[in-house]
């Protein structure tokens, strides 16, 4: 062997004989999966013992020099009882069922051993040449999720990483679909309401929309958008040469869990041509229920709209989706051409998500969705959001009966309530109500603003959540509001 090809040798063993270290042999992997497991079944064991909200924890400390990594590793033990206490016991717990605030999420067990298997194996779900099985279970959520929607055949879809990602997509796929160009944005009008989820503005800002006219919609008593008032401020713009463009419509609006009249709004869209988006990220999954189905007609009317598995399907955060009525118009937004992606094109069978998303290489989400429902089936499903609807018909009744305002029915599972005190501000008796339950930490709550109004949220969405938590929270605030 000459001396060069010796000393690259030599390189070669020495980075060899490191590097190693990375692929574990059976007996420590086993050893230390054992200990993450032990990990991760004491955190479900002791749920209910752990508070839903811990205040305390969100200025540094010396201790959190831990979350610096160094050359050298250290042992899963020190790692183990490090994120135990200074990640999984600061701040919201959103695996808790006395989590009530925001849209809660959720965290089935079966969806992390979804993602494990994703993980070791590796699969790469962007193409079908890649993994067929993989781009093949993907389609096959995809699918299910449409149908459920109630596309007709022809649709196409995305598993994203959650509703915001998945309703920038749909902005940027009406935006190329409707042949918007620069020139023309002042003319192009967007119609949504005062309860539209920040990620659509955010999203109209990122795809260059956020120069367009922008109408917020009067909303009726319920907070829903009025198709009437949609109409009207539809027809006036065309009067003055303007181009309705994009209505936006909520399955589900976060603050109060409002469904638009999807059914007429779609009649204004189809009368007049624009792309009707509906966000249903929190609300979709309710369409496997009877209540759902009935409150979310005319959703299949809609050209594109998002759900969020990692919501109503109680996945751990990371998963939404996106569904366009007409597949090629998701294609025509994402469609791309490269020559090292050449010998991709060969195997055609299914579209493959890199052609329908922005993405390439992405996480094997679509493991970690169906490993679940393979595994229980969809009844249990549909029952957890039974009984949410269910949970929050009972805590607005209860709640009413202690002396609190509430607000309109809810459409799904989200109650807003607050109590108007004999003396003194309502904002501010309602806030501190709020604050001392979150300083309480079984149950975490969250509030809102409604016509200036502070007011509080019940929002229940998590499968733990269970009528147990719903009378904790009433307990509280029986005794909060005694002596008013
Ligand atoms: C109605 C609605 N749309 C969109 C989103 C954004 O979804 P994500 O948090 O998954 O990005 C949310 C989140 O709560 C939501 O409630």
């Amino acid at each position: 062997m000459d001396k060069e090809l010796e000393s690259i040798v030599q390189q070669l063993m020495e980075s060899d004989r490191k590097g190693r270290a990375l692929d574990l042999p059976a007996p420590e992997r086993m050893e230390l999966l054992r200990e993450v497991e032990g990990y991760t079944n004491d955190f479900l064991d002791s749920l209910e013992e752990r508070k839903a909200y811990e205040a305390a924890g969100y200025d540094p400390t010396e201790e959190d020099r831990g979350f610096d990594v160094g050359e050298a590793g250290s042992g899963m033990d020190g790692i183990l009882d490090f994120i135990g206490r200074r990640v999984d016991h600061t701040g919201l717990n959103p695996a808790s069922g006395g989590h009530l605030g925001y849209i809660p999420g959720g965290g089935i067990p079966a969806s992390a051993m979804g993602d494990y298997l994703a993980a070791i194996t590796n699969r790469y779900a962007g193409n079908f040449y890649a993994s067929p099985g993989a781009v093949r279970m993907e389609n096959s959520m995809i699918q299910w999720t449409g149908k459920l929607v109630g596309y007709p055949d022809g649709f196409g879809g995305n598993l994203t990483s959650g509703g915001s990602i998945a309703n920038l997509i749909a902005i940027a796929t009406a935006r190329s679909v409707k042949r918007l160009k620069g020139k023309d944005l002042e003319k192009n009008v967007v119609y949504l309401s005062e309860q539209t989820h920040h990620s659509l503005p955010k999203a109209l800002r990122l795809t260059g929309l956020g120069e367009c006219i922008i109408r917020h919609i009067a909303l009726d008593s319920g907070y829903r958008m009025d198709p009437v008032a949609l109409r009207r401020q539809v027809e006036s713009d065309l009067q003055v040469n303007l181009r309705p463009f994009l209505l936006i419509a909520n399955a589900g609006s976060t603050d109060v869990g409002a469904v638009d009249p999807l059914g007429p709004l779609a009649e204004v869209a189809e009368d007049h041509g624009l792309w009707f988006h509906v966000d249903a990220a929190y609300g979709g999954y309710f369409l496997l229920t009877n209540h759902g189905k009935e409150v979310l007609a005319g959703i299949e009317r809609s050209d594109s709209v998002v759900l969020d598995p990692h919501k109503g399907l109680f996945l751990p955060y990371g998963s939404g989706i996106l569904l366009v009525k007409d597949i090629r118009h998701l294609l025509q937004a994402n469609s791309y051409e490269a020559n090292y992606m050449q010998d991709t094109k060969e195997q055609t069978l299914e579209y493959s998500p890199a052609e329908l998303s922005p993405e390439l290489s992405k996480h094997f989400r679509g493991m970690r969705l169906w490993l679940p429902l393979k595994l229980h089936g969809i009844a249990p499903f549909r029952a957890c959001l039974e009984e949410k609807l269910w949970l929050a018909r009972y805590f607005r009744h209860q709640v009413k009966s202690l002396g609190f305002e509430v607000g309109p029915e809810p459409d799904l599972s989200v109650v807003v309530y607050r109590f108007v005190p004999a003396t003194g501000d309502a904002d501010a008796f309602n806030k501190k109500l709020a604050h001392a339950i979150q300083q309480d930490g079984r149950i975490f709550i969250s509030t809102t603003l409604l016509n200036g109004m502070f007011m509080l949220r019940f929002a229940v969405l998590s499968f733990r959540t269970h009528r147990k938590e719903a009378d904790v929270l009433l307990e509280q605030l029986r005794a909060l509001v005694r002596n008013q």
